[in-house]
């Protein structure tokens, strides 16, 4: 029989979302782009609560692909700004929740004044609410793809492997899956169960390829600034009811 309610033993523990949608909800609300990605932060704010309210321990979002580069630079700057702005603005919420911020995706090429605020509130969460290192205190980690593209993940991790072999500290035959991983800008996350894509886009636009691998895929017509907390509900319920195989045969 197929559960219609959250059965936190069987919640996704990572959920990764394609947060797609918000030009096209300024279209039809005939507003321009940038009132559709302000609109999609309050979306935003709906997920972080949910995910920790029912108890997710991971939640990945695709924020700015290392493709939206090549959007126009007013819209882009708007990104920038809607991005400091969350970041000043949720910060002691993150840290009063014991919510960690993490970050995936090369921010060296964003603004100087942005970075300090990604660092700023990475660092100030990472402490949690009792303001010292303890681990195992956050509850939920959310983790933001910035200028993250899965290509570009492999790729320096390719760079970065080669160097230690330079370096001798690795020697080729070390190389498995788990060291790879290891490499990544999501060493120490486990992989995505859950893929949420809005705005009813059958593609993965680059995203985590290599840590996709078996997660299992929600898609929604819905556009993100209109995705809600019975929509994400939706999604983990699905979830929950899916039967993940990894390539074998059950009970065999
Ligand atoms: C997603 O919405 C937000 C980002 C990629 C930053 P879009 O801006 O891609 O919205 P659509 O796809 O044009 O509707
Ligand atoms: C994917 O959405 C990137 C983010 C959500 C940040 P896009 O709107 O950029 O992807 P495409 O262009 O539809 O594939
Ligand atoms: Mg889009």
């Amino acid at each position: 029989m197929k559960n219609t309610l959250i059965v936190p033993q069987k919640l996704p523990r990572h959920v990764a979302i394609i947060m797609d949608g918000n030009g096209r909800w300024a279209k039809a609300h005939r507003l321009g782009r940038i009132a559709g990605h302000r609109a999609g932060v309050k979306s935003i704010r709906m997920v972080v609560k949910t995910a920790r309210e029912v108890g997710v321990k991971f939640l990945t979002l695709f924020a700015f692909s290392t493709e939206n580069k090549k959007r126009p630079k007013r819209e882009v700057e708007a990104l920038f700004a809607l991005l400091k702005q969350f970041l000043i603005k949720e910060r002691k919420e993150l840290i009063k929740n014991n919510v960690r911020l993490k970050v995936i995706g090369d921010i060296e090429w964003f603004p100087e004044s942005v970075q300090k605020e990604i660092k700023k509130t990475v660092d100030a969460t990472e402490r949690g609410s009792a303001g010292v290192h303890i681990a195992g205190v956050h509850g939920l980690t959310l983790i933001l793809a910035l200028n993250y593209g899965g290509r570009q993940d492999i790729v320096q991790a390719c760079q970065r492997i080669t160097k230690d072999i330079q370096r001798l500290e690795i020697t080729p035959s070390e190389i498995d899956e788990k060291a790879f991983a290891s490499y990544l800008y999501t060493k120490d996350l486990p992989d995505p169960d859950l893929l949420i894509r809005t705005s009813n886009e059958y593609r993965i636009s680059n995203f985590l390829l290599w840590q996709l691998s078996y997660a299992e895929i929600w898609i929604t017509p819905v556009l993100w600034p209109d995705f809600s907390k019975s929509v994400f509900l939706e999604a983990l319920i699905s979830y929950q009811n899916r039967k993940r195989r990894f390539g074998m045969v059950k009970n065999a």
